[in-house]
């Protein structure tokens, strides 16, 4: 594998889980693996878990990684072609994504959407210029539509966790006062719908995600309905997407609660906002795998990086 940029690079969910899994078991297995390698993770958005895990899975393969913070600390980029860069722009992305391929083996990157231009997010403009002038592997650390780290993280979770054969799972919006990306519950989807599970994605009217990601699969505007027998519940905020990046409804009534939750398990991405997203209760419950979740986004990112360093 060269990039890791769509959940689409898997190309077999069931053997990358039980990779996954066997990475758990012993972390330090390939520690000679990417010795005298280096990890370059570029953020131009905040982020907690992504920034420590991918670290902690370049340690446990051996590799030395690399932190900036490119919006804060960075020249500003330049993406456009042929532009007069008289603006705020001082280093275009074909001297940046090609100096930083001298420094580093693998390049990761994490960039949002503007939320403001849908033609522009939906081009994936700053993860595709790295690909295009990087001379080294990219790896998604979440773009502007997706999040490939979390979904990989999110079906190494409910494969370890599931009782059943075929679990049904449930993707909830849940009300927010921002407007939030499609990222996680887009990769989340596509994840669900390479997995043996019944999924289903329980949302208001006016917040359905892209069809080209939905697909064929159920959407359903009772959340209620939708929690039937639910054995996961994913809960995830999304701002709309037809009418691109506005907060249409902050209904409460959305918020999960454990009477709503049932026998479910509750997971979310992180960071959550309490007693907004979702009520203490379920948080401080044994029904929450929010924890555990976090904890496998080291290893969804390890076995990324070892299928890339095996091709280096
Ligand atoms: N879930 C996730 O990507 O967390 P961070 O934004 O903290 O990296």
């Amino acid at each position: 594998m060269k990039n890791y940029t769509s959940i689409n690079d898997i190309d077999n969910i069931n053997n990358w889980i039980a990779e996954a899994k066997t990475l758990k078991e012993s972390p330090l297995k390939d520690i000679e693996l990417g010795k005298n390698k280096t990890l370059g993770l570029l953020f131009f958005n905040s982020s907690l878990r992504t920034r420590l895990s991918t670290q902690k899975a370049a340690l446990n393969l051996g590799m030395n990684p690399i932190v900036m913070n490119v919006s804060g600390d960075a020249w500003g980029i330049e993406f456009g072609d042929g532009t007069v860069m008289n603006g705020n722009t001082a280093e275009h992305i074909k001297e940046a994504a090609a100096v930083v391929s001298q420094y580093c083996d693998i390049i990761a990157v994490r960039a949002f959407p503007s939320l403001t231009d849908k033609v522009k997010d939906e081009s994936e403009y700053v993860l595709n210029a790295f690909k295009k002038h990087a001379s080294v592997p990219v790896v998604n650390m979440e773009s502007a539509t997706g999040h490939p780290l979390q979904g990989l993280t999110d079906a190494i979770t409910i494969s370890e966790h599931a009782k059943t054969k075929k679990p049904k799972v449930v993707l909830s919006w849940a009300p927010h006062i921002k407007a939030l990306p499609h990222a996680v519950a887009n990769s989340f989807t596509q994840a669900m719908q390479k997995m043996d599970v019944e999924f289903v994605i329980a949302n208001p009217e006016g917040y359905n995600l892209s069809p080209e990601i939905t697909g064929d699969t159920p959407i359903i505007h009772d959340q209620n309905e939708a929690f039937k027998d639910a054995d996961f519940v994913y809960v995830k905020n999304w701002s709309s997407y037809d009418d691109y990046g506005k907060v249409l409804n902050t209904d409460p009534n959305w918020m999960i609660t454990k009477e709503k939750l049932g026998d479910a398990k509750f997971m979310h991405c992180l960071p959550v906002r309490r007693n907004l997203i979702v009520e203490d209760a379920v948080l401080d419950s044994d029904s929450s795998l929010v924890i555990e979740q976090a904890n496998n986004r080291t290893y969804a990112a390890q076995l990324v990086l070892k299928k890339i360093l095996k091709n280096l």
